[in-house]
């Protein structure tokens, strides 16, 4: 069943109803400023930092769901009937609803007794505000009397605090409302040097500010006492909880529609000018008032809209591709490629799922990322890339997360996840692939953000590599230190206390734990460093890493294989993990899907056979579970991963992460029609005629999709900020489709299903834009490429002379 459908070519999933399973999610902004906006127009808003900064309050996991938001009422002055456009909160129905997410906006409305209201939520390029354009149209025969409230609960800035912190809470909230704009200005007498505003274009016939008075006591949102009463009182809030609440009156001739924006902004003033006059208690408005009356003009709001819509056309022309797969052609052209997006924005930080204030940036997760976002922002994948290194410690290891507002570490997690340094070279070098950049290694940046600490970025790497080095375990495997990419199997943990974090307790020494996934990333990283220090000249060191990763090849061959499969782990007591020997736990996806990405056991047929081995133990229809059988009770020596019911999260769900590495492990076996089947069984849109059992938004990438030993198999959860935008991105485009970025040029080796004829695609790649066109000519994976009519030997295309800016390549394969 669906709740919606897609508009390719709008770049727009449209919902047709309101109830959909979850709240369904999108997000405004790209920059600095950022909200997320629900089908039913919940969500929050927040400049920077979920945590730190936030302007509007949101209740999670509240009952019922998705309380809080951009909410508008519209009241009949003859009924007095009262409803929201866009369904939540007062649930009222409507004759037809609709919700448009598009790209960096949402148009959520509704048609009810002839009186269509809808609203287009997004935020304008370059602004830390948001435009609400709401435009009501009164499809009566008769004139109609109308009433629009727009209202907004603010955050008082620091997301946990407010939402904890009461006995001071509810003394500090204060407002000022000056020509018709709302401005929240908690702590602004104090130490902060910013504040909010909500301004109105209508001709506002009275506004509220404190959220007893508008609500009335014991009311919800979705029976505000001055709606009903159709009459706001200009109230001021002092303390409590301060809202912005404007009424408008709209008397609409037959027919007639008319057009109301509000605007819901932060500014920031400095230290010395945040008072006007200099000695009073009231803000300072002059910087703001202009951008104020700039966008509260439908017309200016119009043109950012328009603003916006070029942006993303250029950010996603990028790479299109015309395959004979719609669910494929529109995830990789428009929904996967704006998922990483929100990626690189978000992180880990604010979804549905994530709270926004539990966690920072994380170091794997960001450097994982920059895989899916590096061709639509290359400059800001490189400043990504410079703060997450200056956030490396000096031993090469991590801190596991920063903040974004600081760009400091974040010590809440810690460090000692021993695979996240080697993300570091695996994203510094899909930056210099993409971009061809070579002068990013040369940039100095600190450790652990201590000033003098620099060194040219290279030595980043270099430390990442020899960290794991330094930590070889008893057969020579990675030690696997907290956890590695599988933040959940936490072999030097043995907690038996309830609440203990699984991430941060230590209770073993951790010199026995290691990890063949680890290996697995070190082979793979250490030959993308090898290549680097190749180009570099450095030829001796380069030799050297290869022959560190030949050697790790042989421990994994001798100590990392079980017969018919790579083995996940060794534990605290030296015992396997992932082993036909094991009762639970006998094969993980992480270990086979690494290693045979990374080409370990491709000459002698082991990646075939452990590929074979996932197919037959791991794949269900609806993805590649993480590991078999499932634990069925609390290991102490294994840690979070059993804590888990069977068939949830890391402990045997489908990890979407992860599916991926095992879709390009089955390219370099030449298996495109698995490979392919594997990316089908999750892709968002391939889904999304099971939306009723998927439960998420049919347009992005979930985090998991529950696995077989679950009694829910095929519900999908953690939507949005997850590895496995990127990831999948990844692998359909530079694997599946073959379109890939190397050191040299741009590589074109498909290796797509038997039954496809071929596809075109267009790449832009170091400012040339690749016109491609794969033709099938026989079953196989064989490459003859035809640049601008010449054949060429290899699968990568040379890059052209100096001022050609279009090459076509046609790609035959055999
Ligand atoms: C989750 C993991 C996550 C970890 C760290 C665990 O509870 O299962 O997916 O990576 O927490 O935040
Ligand atoms: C989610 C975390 O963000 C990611 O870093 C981790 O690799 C996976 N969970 C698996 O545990």
């Amino acid at each position: 069943m669906k709740f919606g459908y897609f508009d390719d070519r709008n770049r727009e999933y449209v919902i047709t109803r309101p109830d959909t399973p979850l709240p369904w999610i999108n997000y405004l902004g790209c920059e600095e400023y950022f909200g997320i906006i629900s089908n039913t127009a919940g969500g929050y808003s927040f400049y920077r930092d979920a945590r730190l900064r936030r302007l509007t309050r949101y209740r999670y996991n509240n009952a019922p769901t998705d309380t809080g938001g951009r909410y508008i009422y519209l009241r009949d002055g003859v009924s007095g009937c009262y409803w929201s456009p866009s369904w939540q909160p007062t649930r009222h129905p409507a004759e037809e609803y609709s919700c448009r997410h598009g790209m960096g906006y949402s148009v959520i409305g509704s048609a009810y007794k002839g009186i269509e209201a809808r609203t287009r939520y997004f935020v304008p390029l370059g602004e830390n505000l948001e435009i609400w354009q709401l435009t009501v149209t009164n499809h009566r025969p008769a004139a109609a009397r109308l009433s629009v409230f727009a209202s907004v609960e603010f955050c008082l800035w620091d997301a946990q605090d407010d939402a904890t912190n009461f006995q001071r809470n509810y003394n500090t909230g204060e407002v000022e409302v000056v020509d018709g704009v709302i401005y929240h200005k908690t702590e602004y007498r104090e130490r902060r040097n910013h504040f909010a505003y909500f301004a109105c274009s209508g001709k506002a016939a009275a506004f509220d500010t404190s959220r007893d008075a508008f609500l009335g006591p014991y009311n919800g949102w979705d029976k505000p006492a001055a709606v009903a009463a159709d009459k706001l009182t200009n109230s001021l809030a002092h303390g409590w909880a301060p809202i912005g609440a404007h009424q408008v009156d709209l008397d609409l001739a037959a027919g007639e529609s008319r057009q109301i924006v509000f605007l819901l902004g932060y500014q920031e003033n400095s230290a010395d000018q945040k008072f006007d006059p200099p000695n009073s208690q009231t803000i300072d408005k002059r910087r703001v008032q202009p951008t104020i009356a700039k966008y509260l003009d439908g017309k200016e709001a119009d043109a950012a809209f328009a603003r916006l819509g070029e942006y993303w056309k250029s950010v996603l022309g990028i790479f299109q591709a015309d395959t004979p797969d719609p669910h494929a052609n529109r995830m990789v052209n428009i929904w996967n490629a704006y998922q990483c997006m929100a990626t690189f924005n978000m992180s880990r930080s604010a979804s549905l799922y994530e709270s926004g204030i539990g966690r920072g940036l994380g170091f794997r997760d960001s450097n994982q990322d920059l895989l899916g976002f590096v061709h639509m922002v290359p400059a800001r994948a490189r400043e990504r890339i410079l703060d997450l290194a200056a956030t490396q410690l000096p031993s090469g290891g991590a801190y596991h997360q920063y903040q974004p507002l600081t760009k400091r570490g974040n010590n809440d997690i810690g460090s000692g996840f021993n695979d996240d340094p080697h993300w570091l070279i695996i994203g510094v070098s899909a930056y210099i692939k993409e971009t061809g950049d070579w002068s990013i290694l040369d940039e100095p940046v600190a450790y652990d953000n201590q000033p003098g600490s620099e060194t040219p970025l290279y030595e980043h790497l270099q430390r990442s590599f020899r960290y794991t080095l330094e930590r070889l375990g008893p057969h020579g495997l990675p030690l696997i230190g907290r956890a590695d990419w599988n933040d959940c199997l936490n072999l030097n943990c043995f907690s038996d206390t309830p609440g203990q974090s699984f991430q941060t307790t230590t209770n073993k020494e951790g010199k026995v734990a290691e990890s063949v996934f680890i290996a697995g990333l070190f082979v793979y990283a250490g030959r993308e460093l090898a290549a680097i220090a190749e180009r570099r000249n450095l030829k001796a060191e380069a030799a050297g890493y290869l022959d560190e990763v030949a050697k790790m090849e042989k421990v994994i061959d001798e100590h990392g294989w079980d017969g018919e499969w790579f083995l996940r782990a060794y534990n605290d007591f030296g015992q396997k993990i992932g082993s036909k020997e094991n009762e639970e736990g006998k094969i993980f996806i992480e270990s086979n899907g690494f290693c045979t990405l990374a080409g370990i056991g491709l000459e002698d047929g082991r990646a075939a056979l452990a590929l074979k081995n996932v197919h037959e133990h791991l794949a269900t229809p609806h993805g590649i579970v993480v590991q078999q059988p499932a634990y069925s009770k609390y290991y102490i020596e294994m840690g979070e991963i059993s804590s888990y019911p069977p068939g949830y999260k890391e402990n045997a769900g489908i990890f979407c992460h992860v599916n991926p590495w095992v879709m390009i492990g089955e390219t370099r076996v030449g298996n495109g029609d698995l490979a392919f089947d594997y990316y089908s069984r999750i892709c968002p849109s391939a889904r999304e005629s099971i939306s009723e059992l998927h439960s998420c938004e049919p347009y992005v990438y979930a985090q998991m999709i529950a696995g077989k030993d679950a009694p829910t198999h095929g519900e999908a959860k953690n939507s949005w900020l997850t590895g496995t935008a990127a990831w999948n991105y990844y692998a359909i485009a530079q694997w599946i489709l073959g379109i890939r970025v190397t050191l040299d040029g741009l590589e074109v080796s498909p290796v797509i299903p038997k039954a496809w004829p071929g596809f075109t695609a267009s790449r832009t790649y170091r400012g040339v834009v690749y016109k491609i066109t794969v033709e099938r000519k026989g079953e196989g994976n064989a490459v003859a490429l035809t640049v601008d009519g010449k054949a060429i030997a290899g699968s990568i295309v040379p890059p052209p002379p100096a001022g050609v800016t279009e090459v076509n390549v046609l790609c035959q394969l055999s």
